[in-house]
């Protein structure tokens, strides 16, 4: 097994400064070191290139910085699709939830029917039309969808990246109207915190496999660290009270570990501004610890 880390330093899917600081604060939080006896080889292949671009709304379609999300994920699309085609298992830093629209445009198209877990308390699955925030971090299960802007949602040159039917959401809260239209309009399965008080994170995670080992040929993990709630991760943009425990979310990457499924990850919002003393990074890496599977004995 061969693992490669992407840094995506990219903040401009919102407006809090800060987020572009996420690889760093995950790599100063010992990834190297956690991850190295877990794999026969961990290549670091450093960040890609977003520099300090300025800021701009696009006034058709009042989209913060869609020039320039597209042009920087479609940079990080090229490289995590070199990273699969070498047979190396993908692993990006973020960064804004934005990213994720170029981390799948390069994995996708490697698989004939890609999963999605989109570990989340927010769906992301807002258009330009639907969006309380014009902030493009809000829309990129949605792009990956095939909804949303041409000049994202042809990112990689073709589309869809994902099927409805393909997707699991986790740790979802806080939906905005158009985004719960759209869930039931596609049917797409979510675990709310409710299904998750419910019936515990064992039978969630249980379900969630089974449902994906069915349809899929790979899946792929989006984790954004305001699935947690924010006691645990407080280093995040938009937090949301009444999240994932820090013990549940261990226990999820253990089982994902076990069911051996996951074949490319993501891990993003982690913003070491808003953070206390890196504790969100620090969480990030040790549930990579989990999903790459160590064991304690
Ligand atoms: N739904 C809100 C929006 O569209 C919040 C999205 C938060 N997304 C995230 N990746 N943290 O603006
Ligand atoms: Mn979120
Ligand atoms: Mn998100
Ligand atoms: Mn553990």
């Amino acid at each position: 097994r061969k693992l490669a880390i992407i840094g995506m330093p990219m903040d401009l899917g919102q407006t809090r400064r800060g987020v572009d600081m996420g690889p760093s604060a995950i790599r100063y939080a010992g990834i190297n070191e956690r991850l190295n006896t877990l794999f026969d080889e961990v290549r670091d292949l450093g960040d890609i290139e977003v520099g300090r671009p300025e800021v701009s709304i696009d006034k058709e379609s009042n989209l913060r910085n869609l020039e320039l999300i597209a042009e920087k994920t479609t940079s990080l699309a090229k490289k995590i699709d070199e990273v699969v085609q070498s047979g190396s298992f993908p692993l990006v830093l973020g960064g804004d939830h934005s990213i994720a629209i170029g981390t799948l445009a390069g994995v996708s198209k490697h698989y004939e029917n890609l999963g999605v877990i989109w570990y989340d308390a927010h769906g992301d699955l807002n258009t330009a039309e639907t969006s309380p925030s014009g902030n493009i971090h809000g829309m990129p299960l949605a792009v990956s969808l095939g909804l949303g802007h041409p000049l994202l949602i042809n990112i990689g040159g073709y589309l869809p990246k994902v099927k409805p039917e393909n997707i699991v959401i986790i740790g979802a809260r806080s939906l905005d109207e158009g985004e719960r239209e759209l869930i039931k309009e596609k049917g797409i399965r979510v675990y709310t915190m409710h299904e998750i008080d419910r019936l515990g994170m064992t039978r969630v995670m249980e379900e969630s496999i089974e449902y994906l080992k069915e349809r899929t040929d790979g899946v792929h993990l989006s984790l954004d660290l305001d699935a947690l709630d924010p006691t645990d991760a407080p280093g995040v943009g938009t937090p949301v009270n009444g999240g994932i425990s820090y013990r549940e979310s261990h226990l999820a990457m253990e089982m994902l570990a076990e069911a051996n499924m996951i074949t490319s990850a993501e891990f993003v919002e982690v913003n070491p501004i808003l953070d206390e003393r890196n504790k969100t990074a620090i969480v990030a890496v040790a549930l990579m610890g989990s999903l790459f599977g160590e064991k304690l004995l």
